[in-house]
C-alpha cells in the first residue's frame, strides 16, 4: 500500500502536464528563500567583525612591563573557540555572496564580489586547518591573510568610508 503511495505520487510528479511552474521553480533566484533582512553593514559588525576579532586575537605577542607574553589557544576550548569563529567567516562569505548583499546596487561586478567574499571563507579555512593540528604560528598566519580579504573588498567596495569603517 506504501509503496502504491509513493508509485503514485511519483508519477504526480513526473506527469506534469504544464511544465510552465516547473520552469519558473527552478529559475527563482534561490534567495527568495533566505533571509537577507540583516543587510551586509549589520553582517559585518554583528557577525564579521566579532568573530574576525576572536580569530585576529586567538595568537599575539604582548608587550608589558615584565617583558613579552605570548597569547595563543592551549586548551582544547580555546583551540576550538578560534576554530568555531573561522568558521562563522565561512559562513558569513556565503552569506555575502546571497543576492541582495552587495552593498549598492551600483555593484555591477557582482562576480568579483563573490570573488573577494570567497577569498574571506578560504583564507578562514586555513584558519580552520591551523586550528586542526593546533599550530598557533599556522592561524597568526592565516588571520594576517584573513585580515587582507577583509581590507581587499573594503578598498573597492565601501564607497563612502566611515571612520567607523576604517577599524
Ligand atoms: C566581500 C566584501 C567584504 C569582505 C570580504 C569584508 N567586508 Fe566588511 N564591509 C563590506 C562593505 C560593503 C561594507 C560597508 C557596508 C555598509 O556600510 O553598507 C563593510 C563594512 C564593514 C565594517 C563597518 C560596519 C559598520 O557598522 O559601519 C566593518 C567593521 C567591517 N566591514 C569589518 C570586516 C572585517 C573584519 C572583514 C574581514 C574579516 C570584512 N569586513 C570583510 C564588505 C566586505
Amino acid at each position: 500500500m506504501a509503496t502504491l503511495i509513493a508509485g503514485s505520487l511519483l508519477q504526480a510528479g513526473c506527469s506534469d502536464r504544464s511544465p510552465a511552474p516547473a520552469a519558473a521553480a527552478v529559475d527563482a533566484p534561490a534567495s527568495a528563500t533566505f533571509d537577507t533582512s540583516i543587510d551586509t553593514r549589520q553582517l559585518m559588525s554583528w557577525v564579521v567583525d566579532p568573530s574576525s576579532k576572536v580569530v585576529f586575537g586567538a595568537v599575539a605577542s604582548i608587550v608589558t612591563e615584565k617583558g613579552e607574553e605570548e597569547i595563543q589557544p592551549r586548551t582544547d576550548d580555546e583551540w576550538n573557540n578560534a576554530r568555531n569563529h573561522a568558521a562563522v567567516l565561512i559562513e558569513a562569505g556565503n552569506s555575502l555572496m546571497l543576492a541582495g548583499r552587495a552593498r549598492n546596487p551600483k555593484i555591477q561586478d557582482q562576480q568579483d564580489w563573490n570573488a573577494k567574499a570567497r577569498a574571506m571563507s578560504a583564507a578562514a579555512r586555513v584558519a580552520i586547518e591551523a586550528t586542526d593540528v593546533k599550530d598557533a604560528e599556522a592561524l597568526f598566519a592565516a588571520s594576517g591573510d584573513i585580515y587582507q580579504t577583509c581590507t581587499d573588498c573594503h578598498a573597492k567596495y565601501i564607497f563612502t568610508p566611515e571612520p567607523s569603517a576604517a577599524q
